[in-house]
C-alpha cells in the first residue's frame, strides 16, 4: 500500500518548553541546533532541538510515528517489522520535523541519531540516514548512546546541573546511576532480572493485556483495588541498591493460573508492589525512562522526594516514552564539547552506559562511556 507522506505522524505539532528561552545561551559555550533520530525500538523519530548546557533546550519539532499497530498482533516488537517500519517512514518523518521547525539543512550545526543500543536493523536505518544527511549537508555526525539520551533529558527539559543521581526506569533497564557529567555515569544499583517495563509488559500479557502492556496497565489500575491481590516486594529493605521484578511477575502468573482474576484488581495490585520497590530502593533526584511516563509512579516519586526532603525532576511523559528530542539534546551536549563521529561508526546492539563501579564519586568513573573531558579525539570506536 502506498505511504501517504505525512500521514501516519502521531504528533506534527511543535512544542517548547515553557521557559526554554532562559537559558539558551549557556555560560561559555554557543547554543547548536541539532537535529536528532531515533529508531531503536518501535517509535520512529525526528526532532530539532536547539539549546546549550545545561539546558533546557528549545524543543522547534518533535514528530514521534509510533508502530504499535504492526506489533500489537504479536504481543511484542517484531525486530524485522520495525525496521522494515523505519525504513519507510524515516525519510518523511525527518522532513516534517525540519519544516515544522522550519529550517533547512544548512542552518543545522550537526546530524545526531541514535547509535544503540537497540534492535541493530533498526538503528542501521537511523544510523545510515543521519550519515548520508550529514554528507550530503556537510554537517558533523553525532551517534548517540540511547540511555545517554534518556540520562540527559532532564537537562533538556529543566536545566538540571551536573551531578544528579539517576532513576533509569525503561524496557531494558531499571538502574541508579550517578551522573557526573557527558559520557560520565557510575552504577549504584541495576535489576538483577527483569526490567521495570519489562516487568509491566511480562505482567499485561499474563493477564490478558495486548502490548505494550505498560500503558495499559496503567489505565487498568486506576479503576482497580491494589489491595484485592497480595504480591510480594522484591529486595524491600534489603542493603544494596539492586531491584528485582521476576518474583512478582512470577507471583501475578501463579494468581492467573489459580484463579479467574479480576484484570483491573491484578493490574493494581501489580502497579502497587512496583511503586513501593521503586520507592523503597530511591532517593534519587532526577527520573527518566518510559516507565516514567506512568503518572502513579510519577506521583509516588514526588511524595516521596517532598517526605524525605529532596529536590526532583521528572521530565514530562512525551520526553520519558522514546523520542528524538532526547536525541537531538545529547547531540547538542556532545557537539559543544566536540564529541563527533567519524561516518565509519556503525550500530550497536547492546551498549551500557556503566559497569558497576564501588569506586566513590569524584574518582575517575571504570567502565563508563568514553570520558568527554581532556580534548580527547572526536571519534568513538566500538
Ligand atoms: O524508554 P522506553 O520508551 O523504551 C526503552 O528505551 O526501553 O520504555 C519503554 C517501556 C515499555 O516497557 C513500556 O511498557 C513502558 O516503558 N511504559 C510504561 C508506560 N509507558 C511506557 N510503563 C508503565 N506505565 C506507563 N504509562
Ligand atoms: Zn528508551
Amino acid at each position: 500500500m502506498p505511504i501517504r507522506r505525512g500521514a501516519w505522524l502521531c504528533d506534527t505539532v511543535p512544542f517548547a518548553l515553557e521557559d526554554a528561552g532562559k537559558s539558551i545561551t549557556g555560560p561559555a559555550l554557543r547554543a547548536l541546533t541539532v537535529l536528532g533520530i531515533e529508531t531503536s525500538c518501535d517509535e520512529t523519530a525526528a526532532s530539532v532541538v536547539r539549546g546549550a548546557a545545561p539546558g533546557p533546550g528549545l524543543i522547534l519539532s518533535d514528530i514521534v510515528f509510533s508502530q504499535l499497530e504492526i506489533h500489537a498482533p504479536y504481543g511484542g516488537v517484531v525486530p524485522e517489522l520495525a525496521a522494515r517500519a523505519h525504513v519507510e517512514r524515516l525519510d518523511v518523518i525527518v522532513e516534517t520535523a525540519l519544516a515544522n521547525a522550519d529550517i533547512g539543512l544548512s542552518q543545522l550545526d550537526a546530524i545526531a541519531a541514535t547509535e544503540g543500543p537497540g534492535l541493530i536493523g533498526g538503528v542501521m536505518v537511523g544510523l545510515t540516514t543521519a550519515k548520508a544527511l550529514s554528507l550530503a549537508s556537510a554537517k558533523p555526525l553525532i551517534a548517540v548512546n540511547h540511555l545517554e539520551a534518556h540520562a540527559l533529558t532532564a537537562r533538556l527539559s529543566d536545566g538540571v546541573e551536573f551531578p544528579f543521581l539517576l532513576l533509569l526506569i525503561s524496557g531494558g533497564h531499571c538502574q541508579l546511576l550517578g551522573v557526573e557529567g557527558v559520557g560520565r555515569y557510575r552504577l549504584y544499583g541495576t535489576t538483577i532480572d527483569d526490567a521495570v517495563g519489562e516487568a509491566f509488559d511480562k505482567t499485561a500479557k499474563l493477564i490478558g493485556l495486548s502490548y505494550p502492556g505498560g500503558p495499559q496497565i496503567e489505565t487498568l489500575a486506576r479503576q482497580g483495588n491494589a489491595r484485592r491481590y497480595a504480591l510480594p516486594r522484591p529486595m524491600r529493605g534489603r542493603q544494596g541498591a539492586d531491584f528485582s521484578f521476576s518474583g512478582l511477575k512470577t507471583a501475578v502468573r501463579q494468581i492467573v493460573q489459580s484463579e479467574a482474576v479480576s484484570q483491573a484488581d491484578l493490574a493494581a495490585s501489580f502497579q502497587a508492589a512496583v511503586i513501593d520497590c521503586l520507592v523503597d530502593r530511591t532517593r534519587a533526584a532526577i527520573v527518566a525512562g518510559g516507565v516514567a511516563a506512568n503518572q502513579a509512579i510519577r506521583g509516588a516519586l514526588l511524595s516521596l522526594a517532598e517526605r524525605e526532603g529532596f529536590e526532583t525532576k521528572i521530565p514530562p511523559p512525551r520526553l520519558c516514552t522514546d523520542n528524538a528530542a532526547m536525541i537531538a539534546w545529547a547531540g547538542v551536549e556532545r557537539g559543544q564539547l566536540g564529541l563527533f563521529d567519524a561516518a565509519g561508526v556503525g550500530p550497536r546492539a547492546r551498549w551500557p552506559l556503566a559497569q558497576a563501579d564501588p569506586e566513590p564519586l569524584g574518582s575517575e568513573p571504570a567502565g563508563a562511556l568514553d570520558a568527554s573531558s581532556g580534548g580527547e579525539p572526536p571519534t568513538r570506536q566500538d
